[in-house]
């Protein structure tokens, strides 16, 4: 019961999956910020992995940077009000920036952070999320680089977490009942 693997119930993007939709976003990013710096700003704690595995499948010299940011609200439910609890080291004015995401949920957090930063004028501004609910978006988000739709259930792994438990998985899958009950 150490393993991590046995409390979940199906896997549903494998590791290979997800590391082949890296490689293949990465080279779309390539040629679309070709001869331009670009910035990736991620949302801890979610996308450190995102951020770890794209940055490193990009050709080009990016710069990396982390927000970390709350939602108010009571609930494991995010209410699109947004604390930042770290701001970003640089100032972006004048550059171009992807945000990258681990999940586009209900969208109010990747809204707020949207909103948010295009106040600082950044030449460009991106997203990049490597998975997307469609069935419990309450915000529509231009997402321009996704990587995987999947259905409206509770998942972990890939730097998704349930209780700040599972982020370290490299796959994403669903949990057994067990873990809820415990
Ligand atoms: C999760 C996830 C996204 C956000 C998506 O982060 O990593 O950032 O929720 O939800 P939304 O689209 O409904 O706003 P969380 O707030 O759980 O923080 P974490 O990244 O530290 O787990
Ligand atoms: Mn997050
Ligand atoms: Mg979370």
């Amino acid at each position: 019961e150490k393993d991590l693997g046995n409390d979940l119930a199906k896997v549903l993007i494998t590791e290979e999956q997800i590391q082949a939709k890296i490689r293949e976003l990465a080279e779309q990013i390539d040629a679309d910020y070709a001869g331009k710096d670009l910035l990736l700003v991620a949302v801890l704690k979610g996308a450190v992995m995102v951020m770890a595995d794209l940055s490193r499948a990009l050709r080009s010299h990016v710069s990396l940077d982390f927000m970390a940011v709350s939602s108010y609200g009571s609930g494991t439910k995010s209410s699109g009000v947004v604390r930042i609890l770290k701001d970003l080291d640089t100032d972006i004015s004048g550059k171009h920036v992807l945000i990258v995401e681990d999940i586009v949920d209900s969208g109010l957090t990747l809204s707020w952070l949207i909103d948010n930063l295009r106040t600082r004028q950044p030449a460009s501004l991106e997203v990049c999320a490597i998975m997307r609910k469609p069935e419990a978006v309450k915000t529509e988000i231009d997402v321009r680089y996704i990587g995987f739709d999947i259905p409206n259930e509770f998942v972990v792994g890939y730097g998704l977490d349930y209780s700040e438990k599972y982020r370290n998985l490299p796959f994403v899958g669903t949990l057994a009942p067990h873990v809820y009950s415990n």
